[in-house]
């Protein structure tokens, strides 16, 4: 794998960055990224600040130096206190998802801290633009987590925001193999970052009960659901039954948030709660069948983009 902007950028051997994930990406999956070359991100989504800061501290230990950072959803109900833990701490990344990077990304910068955000239209890539973040995650509907609203492909918006931006770009959604990689890069991306793969790695604190459900996965298992709160695609269950049924009914927010019950996306992914957790994963889990090590991971996603690149130099 060439060097890209995004290598240069956060300073990584690979364009591969591990997504912040919630109930997954700990100290354990990031450093592991970090140390195979990639960029590993904590996932703070999911952890209360003082959780945040003891996994900053790991993470330092575990990295000696290497480049990794954080992931911020922006609705984080006690954002300003993780921002104040994150740069008193010197964390050298910070990927902001779910907001606005208006407010957010002059701070970062003041404390010399590089800042991408995540987007899933052209639209609100050009809004980082003005934003000044150093690049863009644009992502597809296919991606596990938190999705965009209008349903727009990894395929379809990767080139569209290219055209928008002139921004190094990350292709986020759909991406688990070398020549999924190389396909993104085909299409404008000068990186990837891969969340569902990594969510099902040995290294990930995803409960062995979530990841051995996720890896029987077939196509058209997952579901994108909750436009009325925040889509999220999740896997088919009896819960997800629940939601499509109240919102076939024509459900509010409200009564959706009572079917979903206080935690549930960590009695689902953490818990490893099969029926009436929330067990969100991404649409490329049906290709995965295998719980591996990170190192191993990535050694396999670098040869089978080499591998890639080559056939298709002979096209
Ligand atoms: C279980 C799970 C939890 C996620 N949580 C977050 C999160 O807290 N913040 C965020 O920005 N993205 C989150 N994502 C999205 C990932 O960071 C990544 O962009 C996405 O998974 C990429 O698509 P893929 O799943 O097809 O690889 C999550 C994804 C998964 C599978």
């Amino acid at each position: 794998m060439k060097p890209t902007r995004i290598t240069t950028l956060f300073g990584i051997k690979y364009p591969i960055i591990a997504g912040g994930m919630v109930w997954c990406s700990s100290w354990r999956l990031a450093s592991a990224v970090t140390n195979a070359g990639g960029l590993g991100l904590l996932g703070s989504g999911s952890m209360h600040p003082e959780t945040l800061e003891q996994h900053i501290e790991k993470m330092q230990q575990a990295t000696a130096g290497k480049p990794w950072g954080v992931n911020i959803p922006l609705m984080y109900p006690e954002i300003d206190k993780l921002i104040e833990i994150i740069i008193s701490h010197k964390v050298p990344v910070v990927f902001t998802s779910a907001g606005s990077p208006k407010k957010y990304t002059a701070t970062f910068h003041a404390a010399g801290i590089k800042v991408a955000h995540v987007v899933s239209s052209s639209k609100f890539a050009r809004k980082c633009e003005e934003a000044g973040v150093d690049a863009v995650v644009a992502e597809g509907f296919e991606a596990g987590g938190h999705n965009g609203r209008e349903e727009t492909t990894t395929m379809t918006l990767i080139p569209q925001v290219r055209q928008a931006t002139s921004l190094p770009l990350i292709a986020a959604g759909g991406i688990a193999s070398g020549s999924a990689i190389a396909a993104a890069m085909a299409l404008g991306a000068e990186g990837v970052q891969i969340g569902t793969l990594f969510a099902l790695s040995q290294e990930s604190s995803a409960s062995e009960a979530f990841k051995q459900r996720c890896i029987t996965l077939n196509e058209g298992d997952t579901m994108l659901a909750l436009k009325k709160i925040s889509p999220t695609r999740m896997i088919k269950n009896a819960l997800y039954d629940k939601i499509h049924a109240a919102e076939d009914a024509g459900a509010d927010a409200d009564k959706l948030r009572e079917i979903l019950g206080a935690k549930a996306a960590k009695r689902g992914i953490f818990d490893g709660d099969l029926d009436s957790g929330e067990l969100e994963i991404g649409q490329i889990a049906s290709a995965i069948k295998e719980i591996k090590p990170v190192a191993q991971i990535m050694d396999e996603l670098v040869a089978d983009f080499d591998a890639t690149v080559q056939k298709m130099a002979q096209l």
